[in-house]
């Protein structure tokens, strides 16, 4: 199993190279804020254990091994992103903190985590308990609560 570090540098240079097109040394530094002499090191050995090209003036590459690692972090992250902002954590926190929950989980949780992000995103129309959970964050009280109470009674479906 590949380190945390080793997934994030794979990540990176996917994303970077996605938007890009290609890949410095600079562009992983800047990324992970990390001074240059050190990715080049990670670079280096990513490169002997054949997940990575990497030539002085060339640039850093992912090797077809590499990218498949990288397409499997990148998905990890983006299903855990996506939780956070359903659950209503703000980008910024939801993709900052998506990267550093993405080494951890079990696949049992991440495979979980992804049909409850499809099962949300697919729903017809914006999901009625999801709407009720921001006016819960708002307020701390269940709308449910609210219209049971001036039900008085009769039955009702929340
Ligand atoms: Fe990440």
């Amino acid at each position: 199993m590949l380190s945390r570090k080793a997934e994030d540098y794979l990540e990176a240079i996917l994303d970077i190279t996605e938007q890009k097109g290609y890949t410095r040394i600079r562009d992983i530094a800047s990324a992970l804020a990390i001074k240059p002499p050190s990715v080049v090191e990670m670079v280096k050995r990513l490169n002997d254990i054949g997940l990575v090209e990497y030539r002085k003036y060339d640039g850093v590459r992912l090797t077809p091994k590499g990218k498949e690692i990288a397409g499997v972090v990148k998905e990890r992250h983006d299903t855990v992103r996506s939780f956070l902002e359903i659950i209503k954590v703000s980008k910024k926190i939801a993709d900052k903190d998506a990267c550093i929950i993405e080494h951890e989980l079990e696949p049992e949780t991440i495979e979980q985590l992804k049909k409850f992000v499809r099962f949300v995103k697919t729903a017809p129309d914006y999901p009625q308990w999801l709407e009720h959970f921001e006016t819960f964050c708002k307020t701390g009280v269940h709308p449910c609560e609210v219209e049971k109470r001036e039900a008085k009674g009769h039955r009702f479906f929340c």
